[in-house]
């Protein structure tokens, strides 16, 4: 996407919302969905838009986990690091994920293709451990299981919509 196409982008998005700041986290999570994280130009047009300093809206984007300042994988795994998944081996799915990618919880493939990131407790602990690949759960998972699982995405064969 070029330049002009990301500006024009965030400003289709910033124009379906009503110039008021209470807004303003609609906006940042729209355009969260659209570039899975926030161009440092959305803060500006959104600033402009709203009459209201940049910084504040690079705090709420701070404040909230769900929304990115650094450009996230094409693919995102989460792996639940809460007290049942945990017990039940979170660690050991991260270090496998690490052998398959090359990557710790909190980085990015270099090829942008997965991001890797602990989560709390995504309220499945009977199925612990949980890893969740853009919003497919896979419950019960065994670190043998993560190659594939990995594969699956790698190739296209599994994506969000499925
Ligand atoms: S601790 Fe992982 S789902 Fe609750």
């Amino acid at each position: 996407m070029t330049p002009e196409e990301q500006a024009s982008k965030i400003e289709e998005i910033i124009a379906a919302y009503p110039a008021n700041r209470r807004y303003a986290l609609a906006v940042l999570q729209d355009v969260q969905h659209a570039f899975n994280y926030i161009p440092q130009p959305a803060f500006k047009a959104l600033a402009a838009r709203l009459g209201c300093p940049e910084s504040q809206l690079y705090s709420m984007a701070t404040f909230y986990k769900a929304l990115s300042l650094t450009p996230k994988g094409e693919h995102i795994i989460k792996i639940c690091n809460g007290t049942a998944c945990h017990l039940r081996g979170s660690m050991s799915l991260a270090t496998q994920l690490k052998n398959e990618l090359g990557i710790d919880p909190g980085q990015t493939t270099e090829d942008g293709k997965f991001s890797v990131e602990f989560v709390n407790c995504l309220g499945s602990c009977a199925l612990a451990p949980v890893m969740v690949v853009d919003g497919n759960y896979h419950n019960k998972l065994r670190v043998e299981q993560v190659k594939k699982i990995v594969a699956l995405y790698a190739d296209g064969e599994r994506s969000g919509n499925d």
